[in-house]
C-alpha cells in the first residue's frame, strides 16, 4: 500500500463556516483517514510543501522498527520545506491508531498535523466501521472534520464498530445514547470478553483509543463528547434522536477477560515517580511548573535502559497534582495493578495516570531502539515530561536542539 501525504499550511473552512489557518496533511484537518490491512507493507511518502519549522510523522501506537518511528531528533531529522521522507513498515496488529507530526508536536498537532490510522484484520469484518476522532483546533472542538453534529445513515441490524480517538491534549469523555455497547479494543489491541454496557461514559486519555461495538438498533444512536458541541447521529431513517448518556466512567480495570497473562518474573523494575517543582526552563525563558520524573526534570531525566529479551516492570506514581497520559513508543504496556491491587490486565500504549494514582505495567523488551516515553498532554511534554527508553548497545545519530533544528516537543 502506497500513500503520499503533503504537509502544508493553508486556510481551511469548517462545516460551520469558520475559517482557520491550519497546518494540514493534504489540506484537511484531520489528515486523510488511512486504512490498511494487518501485515500489509505500508509505504508513506511525506512531502513538506511549506511548513517552515519542518515536520515528521509518528505512527502513534504502532510497534514498528525504530527507524520508522518518526520522531525528529531521535529517529530522523525533521523534513524541511521542499523535502520529503519515506516511511516503510508492516502494520503488525489490527486496531486503531493515529499519526501526527513529532516536530514541535505541542504546536503542530494542535494546529492540525494529525489523522487516523486504522489497521483492519486480515479477515474482512461485516458491518460499518467508523472513526470518531476528537480534537481541539485553535480552541474549536472537532469530531472528525466537523465542528458540529453530523449524521450518517446506518441500516438497523448492521454491526457497528466505533473507533474513538482522542488527539487533544486532555482526556475526553465520550457517551452514547440509544444503544448499549461493548468495549472491544483499547490502544490498538483487542479487549476480549467484555459484556454489554449502557449509559456509561468512556474516558479516552489524550492520545488513547477505545473501540466500541454494537448492533445498530431500529432507533437513532447518538455519540457525543462531554462538554463539547460536536457529535454523530447514526440514523436508521426514522425515530427520535436520544440524548447522550454520560454515566459513571467505564473502568478497563474491572472489564472483560485478561488481555494477556501477567509475567511471573521481572528482569528489571523501574520507578516512574511523576512530580512537579517550580523552576526556570527553556533556557531560562520561562518560570513555572516543571514536571519531574524521580525528582529530575528534562534534560536531566535519566533514560530507562533495557536489554533485548528482558521482561521489565514500570511502576508509575503521580504526585504532581495533575493527570498525565503517559505514552511509550514502540511497545505496549500490560497494565496489571492499580494502587497496589491487581486489575484485569489490558494492553495500553497511552495510560492516564491520575493525581495520586499508582499503576504497575509489564513491558517485554523486544523492539530495540531509542524510544520516546512522555506525557501526551503535549504542553506538559514541552515543559519537561519527556524521557526515553533505550536498549543497551543502541545509539542514534540524530540530535535534538537548536543546531539540528529538531525539536520533537
Ligand atoms: Cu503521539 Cu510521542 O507521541
Ligand atoms: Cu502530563
Amino acid at each position: 500500500m502506497r500513500i503520499r501525504l503533503v504537509a502544508q499550511a493553508p486556510e481551511i473552512r469548517l462545516p460551520s463556516g469558520r475559517q482557520i489557518r491550519a497546518l494540514t496533511f493534504d489540506r484537511h484537518v484531520p489528515g486523510p483517514e488511512l486504512r490498511v490491512r494487518e501485515g500489509d507493507l505500508v509505504e508513506v511518502t511525506l512531502v513538506n510543501r511549506d511548513v517552515h519549522d519542518g515536520v515528521s510523522i509518528h505512527w502513534h501506537g504502532v510497534d514498528l522498527p525504530n527507524a520508522e518511528d518518526g520522531v525528529s531528533g531521535v529517529t530522523q531529522d525533521s523534513v524541511p520545506p521542499g523535502g520529503s521522507y519515506v516511511y516503510r513498515f508492516r502494520a503488525p496488529y489490527a486496531g486503531t491508531y493515529w499519526y501526527h507530526s513529532h516536530q514541535h508536536s505541542a504546536d503542530q498537532v494542535e494546529r492540525g498535523l494529525y489523522g487516523a490510522l486504522v489497521v483492519l484484520p486480515r479477515r474482512r469484518a461485516e458491518g460499518v466501521d467508523i472513526v470518531a476522532l476528537a480534537h481541539t483546533l485553535h480552541g474549536v472542538p472537532l469530531l472528525g472534520a466537523s465542528d458540529r453534529e453530523e449524521r450518517r445513515r446506518v441500516t438497523p441490524g448492521t454491526n457497528v464498530r466505533l473507533r474513538l480517538i482522542n488527539s487533544a491534549d486532555v482526556l475526553r469523555r465520550f457517551g452514547l445514547g440509544g444503544t448499549g455497547f461493548r468495549v472491544v479494543g483499547i490502544d490498538g489491541r483487542d479487549k476480549p470478553g467484555g459484556g454489554t454496557l449502557t449509559g456509561v461514559s468512556v474516558p479516552v486519555p489524550a492520545g488513547g483509543r477505545y473501540d466500541l461495538a454494537f448492533p445498530m438498533p431500529a432507533n437513532p444512536v447518538r455519540l457525543g463528547v462531554r462538554g463539547e458541541d460536536v457529535g454523530l447521529v447514526l440514523d436508521p431513517g426514522h425515530g427520535a434522536v436520544p440524548e447522550v448518556q454520560f454515566g459513571a466512567d467505564f473502568d478497563p480495570a474491572v472489564y472483560g477477560a485478561p488481555s494477556a497473562p501477567v509475567p511471573r518474573h521481572f528482569d528489571r523494575h523501574f520507578a516512574v515517580n511523576i512530580g512537579r517543582r517550580l523552576g526556570f526552563f527553556e533556557g531560562g525563558l520561562h518560570f513555572g511548573w516543571q514536571w519531574t520524573i524521580n525528582g529530575k526534570a528534562f534534560p536531566r531525566m535519566p533514560m530507562y535502559m533495557l536489554r533485548a529479551g528482558e521482561t521489565v516492570e514500570f511502576s508509575f506514581a503521580n504526585h504532581s497534582h495533575v493527570a498525565h497520559p503517559m505514552h511509550l513508543h514502540g511497545h505496549h504496556m500490560l497494565v496489571f495493578a492499580r494502587d497496589g491491587r491487581p486489575v484485569t490486565p489490558w494492553w495500553s500504549d497511552t495510560l492516564e495516570i491520575g493525581q495520586g494514582e499508582r499503576f504497575d505495567v509489564a513491558v517485554i523488551a523486544q523492539n530495540p531502539g531509542v524510544w520516546m516515553f512522555h506525557c501526551h498532554n503535549l504542553p506538559h511534554a514541552e515543559h519537561g515530561l519527556v524521557t526515553h527508553v533505550g536498549y543497551e548497545g543502541v545509539t542514534t545519530p540524530f540530535r535534538m536542539g537548536k543546531s539540528s533544528g529538531n525539536e520533537p516537543e
